[in-house]
């Protein structure tokens, strides 16, 4: 279904209060979104140099050893050059069975001289094109994939609901304490080796249904890590805790944060809209659920949880919602869901509501600790206008872009130089990045994923393989 029609600010702007998306707002004026969104942003002890980030974007591209290949490269050196000086590094896995795909980048002692030359290679062209990297900030995402692990998940508890989504069995065997522990230093090591390799920031990453989002659900875990708030933030405590304790402050702690799993959503049949799985009241899943009705959020948990990360060190929050694999339309409102995907089951505009009215709430609960907001794709080529009301309000330190820094890298070079955006630019929200970040069929095991519409030399004859072989498969 098409959403997006609309020709100008204000039209988009009566829209957004037409449905009822009271936290979506503008700022019109062009040389006032210049300003707010080139305001510095103090992180910890750092300062960048504007408020404008690219969210961690996975290209599914590395080698199978797990280092960065040609097309990682050419996505960071663009995105080095675009102006964002926050760029948070993709989703890198702390080792071989937390990874997602067969080409996940992965952070270990063999492939840490890669990820260097990567990084030092972004410094530079930051530097060539704006003068200094001095004030650019780089955290790297380091994630174990959990119950998207490949070949074999690893679950940190049964929710029934996503165990029917995902095809879990009922008897599949939940990770044991022991294992988890184990885990933590993987997690220790590889901020050393992050730290080795030039990145000035670590983000513990608990967001989009891996295993630290689960854990921090896992309300009806037993033992140590599971259970009550206390039990299911225990491993970032610890590993917190280590990580300060072997590199002291050399080392920024992030998180990227889930802050609403939401219920699992499915195909509805006649419609072909999104529709929750049937629920039991009380919910007795997830993390920032109102239990009494999961379809909303209930921060009060999400907020005691930040309060205690910050007293364990955390100084750079990135807000998400929602699971790729079970409520797409959380985290990323579309206009064209993923081949086989439900269709949007809200107006998109309410997707970006729930991110701005989640992210601002934190935010204005934690002023002193910046946050990075999602959720601005869809709005295409008024993002900034959106951005900047939140930032004027208070209600978020950085505007962070995802799949409109595929189609648009250096998005803030404009911004930055005439306040606006170039509308054959912006991401239109099609999906396809998501589609091929889903294709296993080829001889490595997994398609690399960009923007086949907007980045068409690259990713168009890789779509155009994609979908061939995979017609050809199935015999038609
Ligand atoms: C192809 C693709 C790869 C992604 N990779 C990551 C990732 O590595 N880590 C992460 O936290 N989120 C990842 N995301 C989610 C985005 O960072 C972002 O939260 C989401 O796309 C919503 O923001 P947007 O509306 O600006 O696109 C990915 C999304 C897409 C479409
Ligand atoms: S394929 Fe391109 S236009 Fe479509 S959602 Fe992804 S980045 Fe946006």
């Amino acid at each position: 279904m098409r959403y997006f029609t609309y020709r100008s600010l204000a039209e988009l702007e009566a829209a957004a209060r037409a449905v009822g998306a009271v936290h979506v707002r503008f700022v019109h004026d062009r040389t006032r979104v210049q300003e707010l969104l080139s305001r510095k942003v103090a992180v910890g002890g750092f300062l960048t140099g504007n408020s404008m980030a690219i969210h961690p974007m996975e290209g599914c591209d590395g080698t199978l050893d797990g280092k960065p290949d040609e097309l990682t490269w050419r996505r960071y050196e663009r995105f080095a050059r675009g102006g964002a000086k926050l760029i948070w590094f993709e989703a890198t896995a702390v080792r071989a069975d937390g990874r997602a795909n067969t080409r996940q980048l992965m952070l270990d002692r063999n492939t840490v001289s890669e990820f260097a030359r990567l990084v030092e290679m972004m410094r530079r062209v930051h530097r060539e094109e704006w003068g200094t990297a001095d004030d650019l900030l780089i955290p790297v995402q380091l994630t174990h994939s959990g119950r998207y692990s490949h070949p074999v998940r690893v679950i940190a508890y049964h929710n029934p609901l996503i165990d029917q989504k995902t095809g879990t069995p009922p008897d599949c065997p939940v990770i044991s304490d022991d294992e988890i522990e184990r885990l933590e230093d993987f997690y220790v090591d590889a901020a050393g080796l992050a730290l080795e390799a030039g990145f000035a920031a670590a983000d513990i990453k608990a967001t989009h249904g891996y295993l630290l989002s689960e854990l921090l659900g896992a309300k009806t875990r037993e033992g140590r890590y599971g259970g009550p708030l206390e039990n299911r933030t225990r491993f970032f405590r610890n590993v917190f805790g280590k990580i300060r304790a072997k590199y002291g402050r050399r080392l920024m702690l992030c998180m990227r944060l889930g802050c609403f799993d939401g219920v699992p959503y499915v195909t509805d049949p006649e419609t072909g809209l999104g529709k929750p799985l049937p629920y039991p009241v009380p919910y007795p899943w997830g993390w920032g659920v109102n239990s009494m009705n999961p379809l909303e959020p209930d921060l009060t948990e999400v907020k005691q949880a930040i309060r205690w990360f910050q007293e364990w060190g955390l100084e750079l929050l990135n807000v998400s919602l929602g699971s790729p694999y079970y409520n797409p339309h959380l985290g990323r409102p579309f206009e064209k869901p993923d081949e086989g995907n439900y269709e949007e089951p809200e107006h998109p505009l309410l997707g970006v509501d729930r991110h701005f009215r989640v992210a601002g709430e934190l935010q204005q609960e934690f002023p002193e600790l910046p946050m990075a907001g999602t959720g601005y794709s869809w709005l295409q080529k008024y993002f900034i206008h959106a951005g900047a009301a939140n930032i004027e309000d208070g209600r978020i330190r950085f505007v962070g872009i995802g799949r409109g820094a595929l189609t648009y890298p250096d998005f803030a070079r404009d911004v930055i130089e005439k306040g606006e955006l170039d509308e054959s630019r912006v991401c239109k929200t099609l999906t396809y990045c998501t589609y091929l970040m889903r294709q296993k069929h080829n001889e490595l095991g997994q398609f690399p994923t960009g923007c086949p519409p907007f980045d068409k030399s690259v990713y168009g004859p890789i779509m155009k393989q994609a979908r061939e072989t995979k017609r050809r498969m199935q015999g038609n």
